[in-house]
């Protein structure tokens, strides 16, 4: 509970599945750590600077009631709040209906999904225990805004305990096309549950047809399109591109820490381009076709052997669903495969660490590389190909990005590619490489201005003002 105090000066309620801060069991001692993704660290680093406090998961479950208590005080002091799950709704509600139905069907793999009652049976649970937790800490003043995909029916759920409530709902995913959706047998049960919302935002306007055209195609007659209302309520739909904390991440370029590591970087690649790629391990970023690229760069240009390093970061992640464990062995195999056969003493093409890295480090290795490899397959908005960019201060600098990330649309000076194109990509790769500085400092600069205009307070501030707006005009149309 929030005591009154609090409650007074809290402004907006945010609730993800997932807290800004994950708490894992190491040797008997708890470690409060970062949360990886772009929802914890686009959000995370300012959310209480408003006054905000933050519902979600913390990744843990206490092994007792004294322990339970000291992580709610530990997290209260950041002003988050714990919701705990049990290990079956982590493995039904979590692994199972989030990350092995709707995460693949977002990501266009319909083959991947797993369509299984007790999956759905857990996702209403925990909606409902994020209800509950939700009602004893709102006050009637908040602005409620949920997060993602996990939390889909929430909104409706809150919207019937308080009818006049501000609540938004913000999309981090792509929004799939009305023919897969369909697919869902709890696809009305879904929508329905986002339009308890007065405002749903989505990164891109494809996304934002592709939802309305489930509204419409499901939905029929209920839903007028152009004026878009459920039970006379009239709901916004619109397109709000996420943005990152630039200062934070062009200042900590600049600290000595980071320029030391990154030199330290440098020098162990001396001579040598450094293509960095950072991640989780997600069949949606594209890992296999960059190396299945990357490798074909090398076979086409013998000249680039022993000058020119992958260096690949990826954190760990839902290594417990079928998809990802396969993805990781796949991995394994292709590295182990390509530095056996173009490694040489002294040197191998991939360097590849399979754990998160503290932000100062992780600042260091965007500091260093000459080339930023994004090669989604399908990404909301893809936060990595923007810190990349506000951590450089010129070049050397080229970004290479996946038309089919999210953030691609922004970014027209870098290079882009349809990682499918495996050629393609390994071609653009290579050009790349031979970019001269010139034209990398113009491209770098373009997109640096863009990226610093529309950070994540601009984002943060355009949804609150928007669902302001529709509170206004629904408040309006009551008076009439
Ligand atoms: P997604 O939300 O799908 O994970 P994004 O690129 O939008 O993709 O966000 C990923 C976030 O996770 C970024 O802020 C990035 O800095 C962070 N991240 C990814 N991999 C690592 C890693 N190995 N170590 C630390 N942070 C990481
Ligand atoms: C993406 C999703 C987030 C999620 C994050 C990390 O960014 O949009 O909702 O939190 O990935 O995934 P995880 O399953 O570890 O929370």
């Amino acid at each position: 509970m929030l005591h009154s105090k609090d409650r007074s000066t809290v402004k907006t309620l945010i609730i993800s599945n997932r807290l800004p801060i994950k708490i894992e069991r190491k040797k008997s001692k708890l470690k409060f750590t970062a949360s990886e993704g772009g929802l914890a660290t686009g959000l995370g680093s300012f959310y209480k600077e408003n006054g905000s406090y933050w519902l979600g998961w913390p990744g843990i479950i206490p092994k007792n009631k004294e322990e339970e208590a000291y992580i709610r005080e530990e997290l209260k002091k950041l002003n988050l709040i714990p919701v705990f799950l049990t290990e079956k709704q982590i493995r039904d509600y979590y692994e199972g209906f989030s990350n092995a139905v709707l995460w693949p069907l977002c990501h266009y793999r319909p083959s991947y999904v797993e369509l299984k009652e007790s999956y759905w049976n857990a996702y209403q649970e925990v909606n409902q225990l994020f209800a509950e937790a939700t009602a004893e800490i709102v006050d009637p003043s908040m602005r409620i805004w949920v997060h993602d995909y996990q939390l889909m029916l929430l909104p409706m759920m809150l919207r019937e305990m308080n009818e006049s409530a501000s609540i938004g709902y913000f999309h981090h995913i792509p929004f799939p096309p009305v023919e897969l959706f369909q697919m869902l047998p709890w696809r009305e049960e879904l929508l329905r549950g986002l339009l308890g919302a007065d405002l749903v935002g989505f990164h891109t306007f494809e996304n934002v047809d592709n939802f309305l055209d489930s509204c419409s195609g499901i939905f029929q007659n209920e839903i007028d399109r152009d004026n878009f209302r459920l039970s006379g309520r009239r709901i916004s739909v619109d397109v709000f591109p996420m943005g990152i904390d630039y200062e934070k991440y062009s200042q900590q370029a600049l600290s000595p820490e980071t320029i030391t590591y990154s030199q330290r970087l440098k020098n162990l690649f001396k001579d040598q381009k450094l293509i960095l790629s950072v991640d989780r391990l997600d069949y949606s970023k594209g890992i296999i076709q960059r190396l299945n690229a990357f490798e074909l760069l090398l076979n086409m240009h013998p000249e680039l052997i022993g000058k020119v390093v992958l260096f690949m970061l990826i954190v760990p992640s839902r290594d417990q669903v079928n998809q990802y464990k396969k993805l990781r062995n796949e991995i394994d195999r292709m590295v182990g495969n390509i530095n056996s056969v173009y490694g040489k003493p002294g040197w191998q093409p991939v360097a590849y660490f399979y754990h998160a890295v503290p932000f100062e480090i992780l600042s260091a290795h965007y500091l260093a590389a000459d080339i930023c490899l994004i090669t989604s397959l399908y990404d909301g908005m893809n936060l990595v190909s923007k810190e990349y960019i506000a951590s450089k201060q010129d070049a050397p600098a080229v970004l290479v990005i996946s038309e089919f990330a999210g953030a691609s649309k922004e970014l027209s000076d870098a290079l882009q590619i349809n990682p499918y194109a495996v050629r393609r990509t390994s071609e653009t790769l290579y050009e790349a490489i031979e970019m001269p500085l010139e034209e990398q400092a113009e491209r770098l600069s373009a997109s640096q201005e863009i990226i610093s205009k529309f950070t994540v307070h601009h984002w943060v501030n355009l949804f609150m003002e928007r669902l302001s707006e529709v509170k206004e005009q629904q408040q309006q149309e009551l008076a009439r």
